[in-house]
């Protein structure tokens, strides 16, 4: 592998990766770039099988499809896709210059920034817990990883290299040949790009927060303004209508009136995926969980602050004439938006 990746350690705070727990299996050759988190790998003592991934508690087996299976080979490739810049069209942006590790694989700005500093039409989403969406992209356009994971390489305000083209680049780079054909058997295609990128996509994962330490019997995890607050959530302010689940996500689409301006969507969102009238400016319900690093919010990164997000909720979203039934004005007083801060400070994921 030329030394032109850097090799970085990632210092990652709050959120797990499955890798965490991979055991001695995974061995870094000292001139493949790798990344891993603050924990490091740990060294295995015993020769006890364990589980290629550790999910954090909270949250379920990890759905994997039978036609890519995980392997540890597999995800560490991935991984090196994904900080990989050299899979832009000029070598200045990679997965992870948008899905900062940092900022919970976000970015913090409004709308994404690709190569040349084009502007996305969209706000970029977090990547975290994405192995359980039913459908990726704000407006569900995508289903599996695997048919998502190619489509930033091709769009040209992102990475702007046709799939073709990454994959003769790839070819032409020591190292990568040689790990395709060790995890594949083949050598490198446009599907087998995708099919490492999704495996690493499945991997970052947050769970282990105080509040499923809660739901798990610690009832000292959660303090008395955060569980106030999760009593709002799950009644006054009813949030988990559809912010549900493990993921605190439904999974559906829905139309809160983000980026209606009186007379149109800026953007309609589903509408453009089924061509149902009702789904204009709907969107993907996003997962509430490391939701502290994750700002601005919502698809078009229009809220700068959970504060702001409370308050959009709490006057009843922005009223037109597909907003979703579900959202109301709310009337909490000022007491009662500091609590559902609390409580959304609480799904942040631990070590
Ligand atoms: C220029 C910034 C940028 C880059 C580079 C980028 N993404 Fe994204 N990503 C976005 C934006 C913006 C969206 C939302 C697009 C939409 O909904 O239409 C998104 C959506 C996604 C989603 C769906 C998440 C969800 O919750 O719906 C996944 C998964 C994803 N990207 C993975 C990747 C991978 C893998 C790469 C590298 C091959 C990558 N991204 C490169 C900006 C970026
Ligand atoms: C009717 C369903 C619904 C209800 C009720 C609801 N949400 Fe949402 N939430 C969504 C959808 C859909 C989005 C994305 C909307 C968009 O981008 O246009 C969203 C976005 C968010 C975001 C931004 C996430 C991000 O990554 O950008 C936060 C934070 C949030 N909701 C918190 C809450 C809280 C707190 C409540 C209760 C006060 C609540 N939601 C009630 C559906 C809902």
């Amino acid at each position: 592998m030329s030394g032109k990746i850097e090799k970085r350690r990632l210092f990652l705070p709050v959120v797990l990766f499955g890798l965490l727990s991979l055991g001695p299996a995974i061995h870094f050759s000292p001139t493949q770039p790798s990344f891993q988190t603050s924990l490091g790998l740990k060294e295995e003592t015993k020769s006890t099988p364990r589980p290629l991934i550790k999910v954090p508690l909270g949250l379920p087996e990890i759905p994997v499809p039978a036609s890519n299976p995980l392997t540890k080979d597999k995800i560490e490739l991935g991984r090196q896709l994904f900080f990989d810049k050299r899979l832009s069209e000029d070598a200045t942006v990679s997965c992870a210059s948008c899905h900062d590790p940092h900022r919970g694989f976000s970015d913090g700005n409004r709308l994404s920034r690709g190569i040349h500093g084009l502007k996305g039409l969209r706000h970029t989403p977090t990547l975290i817990n994405v192995a359980f969406q039913p459908y990726q992209f704000w407006d569900g356009r995508a289903s599996s990883l695997e048919d998502q994971s190619i489509s930033p390489l091709n769009n040209p305000a992102e990475m702007g290299l046709v799939a073709q083209e990454a994959v003769k680049r790839l070819k032409r780079l020591p190292g990568y040949g040689e790990q395709f054909q060790k995890v594949f058997l083949a050598p490198i295609t446009r599907e087998s790009i995708s099919l490492a990128l999704a495996s690493f996509e499945r991997t970052i994962l947050s769970g282990n927060s105080s509040y499923d330490q809660y739901v798990a019997g610690n009832k000292n995890s959660l303090n008395q303004k955060a569980l106030e607050g999760l009593r709002l959530f799950n009644g006054k302010a009813h949030c988990n209508l559809c912010h549900q689940g493990f993921n605190f996500s439904d999974g559906l689409f829905h139309n809160l009136g983000v980026g209606w301006n009186g007379k149109e969507f800026s953007d309609r969102g589903r509408y453009d995926v089924t061509a149902i009238f009702k789904d204009r400016g709907a969107f993907k319900t996003p997962t509430l969980r490391q939701i502290v690093q994750t700002a601005p919010y919502m698809h078009d990164g229009s809220l700068s602050t959970l504060e702001a997000v409370l308050d959009f909720y709490d006057h009843g979203g922005n009223p037109n004439p597909h907003l979703d039934v579900l959202v109301q004005p709310l009337h909490l007083t000022s007491e009662e938006k500091e609590a559902l801060l609390e409580f959304l400070e609480s799904l942040t994921g631990q070590e």
